[in-house]
This record gives structure tokens, C-alpha cells and sequence, in this order.
């Protein structure tokens, strides 16, 4: 397998709990793009959208994507508008691409209260509607880059894991 492993997918498909287990499982490290922006840039994401604007997030979330797919085994788990920008997807063509599909149905059952208030593009919306939105808009460009597209709507992220593992 050529790392880094990248997760990729919408909101709320378990790219962080299934990248920490697979992390876990591999003895690689691991590394969240979100968290990671939010290190350096020390502010957290919706304050990021707020003062600086999405224009800014995204080249943040370029710059840090570079440094975190180069050659190495390494787990990344992205953000989903990561695969946005084309100079993005071509990053991840050398990378072990994973993306953790999942309906917009079972994602907004996933994003109530607090995990909606978190992401600024769900804040204050109909999170089912936005969803299927960015579902109809992003899922041809995650289908573009991954290597591997896996079922994420049902199953622990051990489960999920698990699965990823036996078909790499
Ligand atoms: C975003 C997804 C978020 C975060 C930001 C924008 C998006 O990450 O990067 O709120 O555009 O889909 P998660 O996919 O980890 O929630």
C-alpha cells in the first residue's frame, strides 16, 4: 500500500474516528487536516470562516494538505470540501485514496446539536438539505480520487476500518 492513506468524504462519514482506528492498526501516525489547521492557525474552524472567510480556510487547508500527503505511511483525515479544488485532487492521485460514502440521510442523523454547530457550511441550516446539496455537487469529485470507495453509513469505525484493511 502506497501511503499516506487519506480519508475522504462529506461531513460526518467517520473520517476522523475511522482514520484514528486505522492509524491504530497500522502503527502509523496519524494526523486530522482540521485539527491541524486549527494548530497552526489557532483558531478554531467556524471563528476561521467568521473573521477570516472560506477563501482563506481553503488555501489553509491547501497548504497543510501538501505537507501531510507527501511520500511517508501516514493516516490523514480530511476535511470534505478538500476535494474543491483541482491542485487538491491532484495531491491526492498519490495517495492511497479512501472515500467513506454514506447517504445524506444516514450523515445528517449523524450531524444533530452540537456536531452541526461545529461546522460553520451546517450552522443554522437544514442539515439534511445541505447536505444532499453537497452530496450531489462533491460526490463525483470524491469518486474522482479515490483509489477505494467504501460503504461508511453502517458499521463502528472499527468495522469500517476493518473493511478498508481486507480490500486494500
Ligand atoms: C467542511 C468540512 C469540515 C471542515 C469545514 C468545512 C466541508 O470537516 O473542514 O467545516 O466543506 O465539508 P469535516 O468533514 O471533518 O466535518
Amino acid at each position: 500500500m502506497k501511503g499516506p492513506l487519506v480519508l475522504i468524504g462529506l461531513m460526518g462519514s467517520g473520517k476522523t474516528s475511522v482514520g484514528r482506528e486505522l492509524a491504530a492498526r497500522l502503527g502509523w501516525p496519524w494526523v486530522d487536516l482540521d485539527a491541524a489547521i486549527v494548530k497552526v492557525h489557532r483558531r478554531s474552524i467556524p471563528e476561521q470562516f467568521a473573521r477570516d472567510g472560506e477563501a482563506k480556510f481553503r488555501a489553509r487547508e491547501s497548504a497543510l494538505l501538501k505537507r501531510y500527503t507527501a511520500p511517508g505511511p501516514r493516516v490523514l483525515s480530511t476535511g470534505g470540501g478538500v476535494v474543491l479544488s483541482p491542485a487538491n485532487r491532484a495531491r491526492l492521485k498519490g495517495c492511497t485514496c479512501i472515500y467513506l460514502q454514506a447517504s445524506a440521510e444516514a450523515l445528517a442523523g449523524r450531524l444533530k446539536g452540537r456536531e452541526a454547530q461545529n461546522r460553520p457550511l451546517l450552522k443554522g441550516q437544514d442539515v439534511r438539505r445541505v447536505l444532499g446539496r453537497l452530496a450531489r455537487k462533491r460526490g463525483p469529485l470524491y469518486r474522482e480520487s479515490a483509489t477505494l470507495t467504501v460503504l461508511a453509513s453502517q458499521g463502528s469505525p472499527k468495522d469500517v476500518a476493518a473493511r478498508i484493511l481486507a480490500r486494500l
